[in-house]
């Protein structure tokens, strides 16, 4: 009786939110996804192809009270830790987000966070999702990868510190290109100078952390 009723509840809000699709299945393809509304983690889409139609069908669920949706794992779980995105979300800049789908985290040096983006009423929500521990984001799969090798991968056009250099020396230059894709390059400062990541350019006036530190 009681399970009866929790399934026509669920059911009913499941129907009633379908109208309100967040999630652009066609952009993500099949598979469940965060809401990025949702900054409690609560809330998913599942999207089914139909092939009769060769469209996406979307459902929308939230997880159990107990459980959270984990973006990585694609399902709901009691493990997952959302993340505090009213303290995160100012770290994203403002167009980073050009399609729907996800994207490296321009602000992420260690690859350890990736964006979600999908197009509400003509803007942009962006989400800061974070990879689980020991896993970097691939922007080639769009996946938390073991594996991966963190380097840097324009995002947005400037110039950017190669956080791997401790001398401070050099420096990537992202220029966006006609076909919207962008031209990486890698830049070394002349030799009295540093790149400053607070000005975006080579200067004798910062002091490189690192090197302002030596041990011993
Ligand atoms: C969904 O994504 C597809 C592919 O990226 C795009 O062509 C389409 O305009 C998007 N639809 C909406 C409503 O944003
Ligand atoms: C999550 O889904 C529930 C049920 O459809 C809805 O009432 C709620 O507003 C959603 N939360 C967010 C933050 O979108
Ligand atoms: C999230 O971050 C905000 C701003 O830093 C802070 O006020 C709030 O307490 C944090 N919430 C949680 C659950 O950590
Ligand atoms: C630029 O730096 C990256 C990361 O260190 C490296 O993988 C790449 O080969 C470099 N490219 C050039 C042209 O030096």
């Amino acid at each position: 009786m009681e399970k009866q009723v929790i399934i026509t509840v669920l059911l009913l809000s499941v129907c009633a939110w379908q109208a309100h699709a967040v999630v652009n299945c066609t952009a993500t393809g099949a598979g469940r996804f965060a809401d990025p509304a949702d900054a409690t983690c609560q809330n998913y889409t599942l999207c089914i192809f139909n092939a009769a139609t060769a469209t996406y069908v979307s459902y929308n669920y939230v997880c159990p009270t107990t459980s959270l949706f984990s973006p990585t794992l694609s399902q709901c779980t009691s493990t997952y830790t959302c993340p505090n995105t009213t303290n995160v979300a100012p770290t994203v800049p403002a167009a980073t987000c050009t399609a729907d789908g996800f994207v490296a985290d321009p602000a992420s040096t260690d690859c350890s966070t990736y964006i979600q983006c999908v197009l509400i009423n003509g803007v942009y929500s962006q989400t800061q999702l974070t990879c689980p521990t020991g896993t970097f984001y691939n922007p080639t799969t769009t996946l938390c990868d073991p594996n991966y090798v963190c380097g840097f991968t324009c995002t947005t056009a400037g110039r950017f510190p190669n956080t791997a250099d401790t001398t401070c020396q050099s420096y990537y230059y992202c220029v966006l290109l006609a076909t919207g894709l962008f031209t990486q390059v890698n830049y070394t400062c002349p030799t009295t100078s540093v790149f400053s990541p607070l000005t975006s350019v080579c200067t004798t006036t910062y002091t490189c952390p690192t090197a302002a530190a030596p041990i011993g």
